[in-house]
């Protein structure tokens, strides 16, 4: 199979995702035309013993830093512990090259600290996740926690090139393998009816993990990112916001229910609640939100609130969230597959009953 390469168009820091399965000779000569002075592999606890020994030997790289798997690693601590091997151990300068091996935790720590290292050196996005492969391995956001909220410490950084190689996903446990399937229906549903389409005839291939539909679904979530982040790669211009669909109710869910949900079963709740809120304020036909959650539901995702959840809570949890302008809040809806935009909604018990599903109205 030959390796598929999907441009991302950024000026100066334009860079492939080259997207197939055993790719690493394609990494290997990537590593050598770069001549980096050092290069310091970046993995987790998880994924250092399935992986990384093959990457390390194709890039050759001098070292691996292996953080603990799982999100509290996109932590100062972590942060610090890179920073300290990075210049004091192993004295990277500004020509050094980090590989990012794993999934987005990975991804968006090393990330991170490529973006502050020396005021900016390059890095490699390896994902090792389905998450990391159609989502957060492309578009350059990278970031750290804070106490008081995810992603809040964090810059724009381009990665030098991305490698989406299937094959790390034999490993890969099929609860986080699923529920990444939320974000590529997101990302299908933003895409338009034709992309809708094809994940709907692709759904138990998908769900098998067939290799041909896999390459298929991963190069057309791939394309979609690319082209929005290289309309839109600060998130200024409102397009790139379009990606949040689903993500309201989600950091609700995530931040109420902490440790219940994984990212994208929360994205799936929040996908259907903004289905919901669609039909009743953005012309949504009714039996395309019926479409959307069908296929959400053959991917056995969640799909509704837990009925714990209550609406003030529900609305404080919103209020309290960092992109909200007063007491309304930006929400993604669609009026049709592939045509979303941003609606402005007041924080009261109408639209918190909308999200959660206890009115039809
Ligand atoms: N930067 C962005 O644009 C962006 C977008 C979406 C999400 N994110 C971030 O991504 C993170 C979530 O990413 P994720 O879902 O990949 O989580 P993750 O990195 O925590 O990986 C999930 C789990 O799978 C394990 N794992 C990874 N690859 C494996 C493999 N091949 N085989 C076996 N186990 C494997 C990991 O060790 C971990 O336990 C969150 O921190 C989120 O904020 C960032």
């Amino acid at each position: 199979m030959n390796a598929i390469r999907v441009p991302v168009s950024l000026g100066d820091h334009s860079y492939d995702v080259v997207i197939g399965q055993h790719l690493l000779s394609e990494l290997r000569d990537f590593a050598e035309a770069e001549k980096p002075t050092t290069i310091l592999l970046v993995t987790d606890s998880n994924v250092r013993p399935l992986h990384a020994d093959a990457i390390q030997n194709a890039v050759v790289a001098n070292h691996v830093l292996t953080v603990p798997a799982g999100e509290a690693s996109k932590s100062l601590d972590q942060l610090g512990r890179l920073y300290d091997d990075a210049l004091g151990t192993r004295r990277l300068d500004r020509r050094s090259l980090i590989v990012a091996l794993g999934g987005g935790v990975v991804g968006d720590l090393a990330g991170f600290a490529a973006a502050t290292l020396l005021r900016g050196i390059r890095y490699v996005q390896v994902p090792t996740t389905l998450l990391a492969m159609v989502d957060s391995s492309i578009g350059g956001k990278t970031a750290i926690n804070h106490v008081t909220g995810k992603n809040l410490i964090g810059a724009f950084h381009q990665p030098a090139a991305v490698f989406c190689d299937m094959h790390f996903l034999r490993t890969l446990p099929e609860r986080e393998y699923i529920s990444a399937l939320a974000e590529v229906v997101k990302a299908a549903a933003l895409a338009g009816p034709d992309a809708f389409g094809q994940l709907e005839r692709d759904a138990e291939h998908l769900l098998a993990r067939d290799l041909a539909t896999l390459v298929r679904v991963v190069e057309t979530c791939v394309r979609f990112k690319a082209a929005i982040v290289s309309g839109d790669e600060r998130e200024t211009s409102g397009s790139r916001a379009l990606l949040n669909l689903g993500h309201s109710l989600a950091h609700v869910l995530e931040t109420v229910f902490p440790d219940r949900y994984l990212h994208g079963e929360a994205v799936s709740v929040g996908i259907v609640a903004a289905m919901r809120l669609s039909v009743a304020r953005a012309q949504l036909p009714a039996s395309t939100a019926a479409r959307v959650r069908g296929l959400l539901a053959r991917f056995k995702l969640p799909l509704d609130p837990p009925p714990e959840l209550a609406a003030a809570k529900l609305i404080s949890t919103v209020a309290s969230d960092k992109k909200r302008s007063g007491d309304v809040v930006n929400f993604v809806v669609l009026s049709d597959l592939g045509a979303a935009g941003g609606l402005p909604c007041r924080l009261n018990d109408e639209l918190a009953s909308l999200l959660l599903g206890t009115t039809h109205a």
